[in-house]
């Protein structure tokens, strides 16, 4: 399973790996955290390799704690593959001191979500070196030369937050409405696809003056806080937005805090992506346009069936390739269908069991609920 000269510290790995096959107990990591998670140890493990999971964080969208960890430990879980998932807070030092943990302690597959390319190359290009199968799970690490890479067609989802904008200022007869981009981390190569997907739709309309290009900027760290704060400047400067592209429904929460304060909720629309139960409720609201769902148990499904595949030894095959505009490499990929999700179509995220009506429809947002249509 693993390639290359042994070396003192490799060898203890592979013992480790050994143990691990042999008891099949999926062995924790060195360094559990609250957000660590190790599975298996009940049910003996039928697979002999192991699937460390390194998350980037949980304030820059609410998706990484609730949805992806539940949805990649239940397909772990039902294959009998041993697993350790945990999130680096947003500390990329630690998101290598965790990528190395899960090595010594016998990962053989590695599924990582970037913190940025630069530190996602340096863990990835480890892992390879000591024979560890490598996954790009969500963003893609730009010459970081993951064996697969799993997401959405993010620039469609762009697309999807573009369109969706047009549709809501057509519908409230915007005129030569001014509009704010507020864009996701300029180190997530998903956000500069989701910027290609919306100016896409946004530029012709600027260039036929249809629409006014208003202030354009980049949020570090996909930061919620921060998001607020560039907002609440590009209002005090520009005091007439009349739309906001946010590139999430975190960032786009915190345009509605400051819109709010201002008496301009409902009035101003904003975008999102992800189906947050937080995004959805502000759709409910009237205070948000739109959001961007991404059925993120078929993600995890379909990365997770590639980690089972390599941990069993397979050599499993991707239905597509993107290209990493670094390397020009072509990488295997899986890439899913995103769906634009209204006031009328928050049910269907409801339908698909990703946000309940429970959480969904609480004190204020029951009669809404029920408007919508949420059975
Ligand atoms: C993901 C989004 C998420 C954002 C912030 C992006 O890479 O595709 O779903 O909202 O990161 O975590």
């Amino acid at each position: 399973m693993r390639k290359g000269i042994l070396s003192l510290t490799t060898a203890a790995a592979v013992m480790t790996l050994g143990l691990t096959a042999c008891g099949g107990d999926g062995a924790t990591t060195a360094a559990p955290s609250d957000a660590a998670s190790s599975g298996s140890a009940s049910a003996p493990a039928a697979v002999a390799g192991k699937v460390g999971v390194i998350l980037p964080d949980s304030k820059s969208s609410a998706r990484w704690e609730t949805a992806d960890r539940k949805y990649l430990e239940e397909a772990f879980k039902a294959a009998g593959v041993a697993y350790d998932i945990q999130n680096a807070q947003g500390d990329k030092t630690q998101f290598q001191t965790i990528a190395d943990q899960m090595i010594t302690n016998g990962a053989t597959v590695l599924m990582i979500v970037n913190l940025d390319s630069g530190t996602g190359k340096a863990v990835l290009d480890k892992a390879k070196a000591q024979g560890v199968a490598t996954i790009d799970y969500d963003r893609l690490t730009l010459n970081g030369g993951a064996s697969y890479y799993v997401s959405f067609d993010n620039t469609k989802v762009g697309t999807l937050q573009g369109e969706g904008l047009v549709k809501c200022l057509t519908d409230k007869k915007a005129d030569k409405p001014i509009i704010a981009e507020l864009n996701g981390s300029p180190t997530d190569n998903n956000a500069t696809l989701f910027k290609n997907g919306y100016d896409g739709v946004l530029k012709p309309k600027y260039d036929s003056k249809e629409y006014v290009a208003g202030p354009d900027q980049s949020v570090p760290d996909w930061d919620n806080a921060q998001a607020g704060t560039i907002f609440e400047q590009m209002l005090t400067e520009q005091p007439k937005i009349a739309g906001v592209l946010a590139a999430n429904d975190g960032l786009g929460n915190a345009a509605i805090a400051v819109l709010k304060k201002n008496s301009l909720n409902g009035k101003v629309p904003v975008t999102g992506q992800d189906a947050t139960v937080q995004g959805l409720q502000n759709i409910l609201a009237g205070d948000q346009c739109m959001t961007v769902y991404k059925a993120i148990k078929k993600e995890a499904d379909a990365a997770s069936a590639l980690a089972i595949g390599l941990a069993k030894g397979e050599k499993p095959t991707a239905p597509a390739t993107v290209k990493d505009t670094e390397s020009g490499a072509d990488v295997p990929a899986v890439l899913l269908d995103p769906q634009p999700i209204f006031f009328d179509s928050v049910k269907d995220v409801v339908a698909d069991g990703f946000v309940t009506k429970d959480e969904l429809c609480t004190g204020e947002f029951a009669a809404k609920c029920t408007e919508a249509g949420i059975q």
